[in-house]
C-alpha cells in the first residue's frame, strides 16, 4: 500500500494536496495530479465532479489545463503525477491519456498501481493515439 500522506517527492506532495481539495461528492474518489514542465514548474489539478455526471473533469486534465493557461503553446510537459487520497490504484483514464498525448507523447504518467508508483510514457499508454498531425 502506498502511503499518500508521505508522498515520494515534492511533486507527489503537490498532487496529494490537490487531491485534498477534490470536489467528488458523488464518487467520493478524490484524485490529485501535478503536471511538471521541463523547467520544473508544477501545476496541480483535482477532480471536479458535477450533478450532471458526464460534466465531471479528471484531476489530470485539470492539471494540464492549468499548465496551458500559464504557459500557452510553448508548454513543455515532461510528467504528470497522479495520486488518490486513499492511496489506491488510479490509472489515468483514456481521455486523460489523449490529452497528455496532445502536448507530449514522450511525457510520462506516474500513477499508483496496487499501492506502488509506476511510470509510463503517454505514447505507451495510448498506442497509435490520434495526434495533431493526423488532422488533414
Ligand atoms: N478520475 C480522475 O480524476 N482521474 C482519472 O484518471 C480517473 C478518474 C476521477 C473522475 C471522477 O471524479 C472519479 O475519479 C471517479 O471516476
Amino acid at each position: 500500500m502506498a502511503e499518500p500522506d508521505r508522498p515520494d517527492d515534492g511533486v507527489g506532495g503537490a498532487a496529494w494536496r490537490a487531491a485534498q481539495r477534490a470536489y467528488a461528492p458523488y464518487s467520493r474518489f478524490r484524485v490529485g495530479a501535478a503536471a511538471v514542465t521541463r523547467a520544473g514548474t508544477v501545476f496541480t489539478g483535482c477532480n471536479v465532479e458535477n450533478a450532471s455526471y458526464s460534466a465531471t473533469l479528471c484531476a489530470e486534465r485539470n492539471a494540464v489545463a492549468a499548465a496551458v493557461a500559464a504557459e500557452g503553446a510553448s508548454l513543455d510537459l515532461v510528467r504528470v503525477v497522479v495520486v488518490t487520497l486513499d492511496g489506491e490504484s488510479c490509472a489515468p483514464c483514456g481521455t486523460c491519456r489523449q490529452v497528455v498525448t496532445e502536448f507530449a507523447p514522450d511525457a510520462t504518467l506516474r500513477y499508483l498501481r496496487e499501492g506502488r508508483f509506476v511510470e509510463r510514457s503517454a505514447a505507451d499508454l495510448l498506442p497509435d493515439g490520434f495526434e495533431p498531425g493526423d488532422l488533414r
